[in-house]
């Protein structure tokens, strides 16, 4: 992860797998709460861009190599310490993060996207929550932000089929405030991290706090726990297996 101060007031924070596409380990997860958690305690730091480095990806999601083999009470932990560390962590930070997502973001990827409090795209970007055909669910918040942004009828067919979308369409779902060209991904999201950080830090981090007070707390429990069961299955075994091994997975639904 490379930590980069833009101006006084402006943090860039890119991800920085870029071999493994920038999937979400738990060294990651651990190393961005950090880097988030000194953001929003120092005062001079007024707004967050989030990247991936590397020109393919914003985050392909979770690390899929790393919880291939957890039992579901570790997949269930991943989840509720990853929703802790990360997810929920960014949601409430009341120094704004701007996703820039520049590349597939991807299970976690789009997840972290959903958490943040504003989602610029380039055009190359690509976002989808392929969980299922893994053998597993989102685990990191998707079932809930998703149909949040989008509605629950476009959710559920995003989380469903698995598809990938591309820009245009999130742009159209209002997935993303806006789409621009690749190269000047940054520079937009620069733009629009001046234009928050014009106003008053303390009435930015009340107006993120009042505007998450409205949704509920319940559902996310839910998806840790669906999560973790997802793990007993034959088709978790199948699905990550067939992921590695870079064929189609054979699901039985058991
Ligand atoms: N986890 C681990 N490794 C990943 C990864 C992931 N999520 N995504 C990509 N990689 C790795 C690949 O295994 C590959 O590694 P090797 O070179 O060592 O084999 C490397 O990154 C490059 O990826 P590809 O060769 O697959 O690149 P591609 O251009 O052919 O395909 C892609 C790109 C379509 C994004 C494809 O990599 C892909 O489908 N990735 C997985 C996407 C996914 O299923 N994400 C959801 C993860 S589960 C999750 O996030 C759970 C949750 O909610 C908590």
């Amino acid at each position: 992860m490379i930590v980069k101060n833009l101006s006084d007031h402006l943090q860039l924070i890119t991800i920085n797998r870029p071999q493994q596409l920038n999937a979400l380990n738990r060294e990651v997860i651990a190393e961005l709460h950090r880097a988030l958690s000194r953001a929003e305690e120092d005062p001079q730091i007024r707004a967050v861009i989030l990247m991936g480095s590397g020109d393919k990806a914003f985050i392909a999601g979770a690390d899929i190599k790393e919880f291939m083999h957890f039992t579901p009470e570790e997949g269930k932990k991943l989840s509720e310490e990853g929703q802790r560390l990360l997810f929920d962590y960014v949601e409430q930070m009341h120094t704004p993060v701007i996703a820039a997502i520049n590349g597939y973001a991807l299970g976690g990827g789009l997840e972290l996207a959903l958490a943040s409090h504003v989602r610029l795209a380039s055009e190359r970007a690509k976002m989808g929550l392929p969980e299922v055909s893994l053998g597993v669910i989102p685990g990191y918040g998707g079932t809930q932000r998703l149909a949040q942004h989008i509605g629950k009828g476009r959710a559920m067919e995003m989380i469903l089929t698995g598809k990938m979308i591309d820009a245009r369409k999130a742009y159209d779902y209002g997935l993303v405030g806006e789409v621009v060209p690749h190269e000047k991904l940054l520079d937009k999201a620069v733009e629009t991290a001046e234009a928050i950080m014009k106003n008053s830090p303390a009435a930015i981090g009340l107006a993120i706090e009042a505007i998450n007070a409205a949704y509920g707390r319940d559902g996310f429990k839910v998806e840790s726990e669906l999560f973790g069961k997802a793990f007993a299955t034959e088709d978790f075994k199948e699905g990550t297996r067939a992921f590695v091994e870079r064929r189609k997975p054979n699901f039985t639904g058991k």
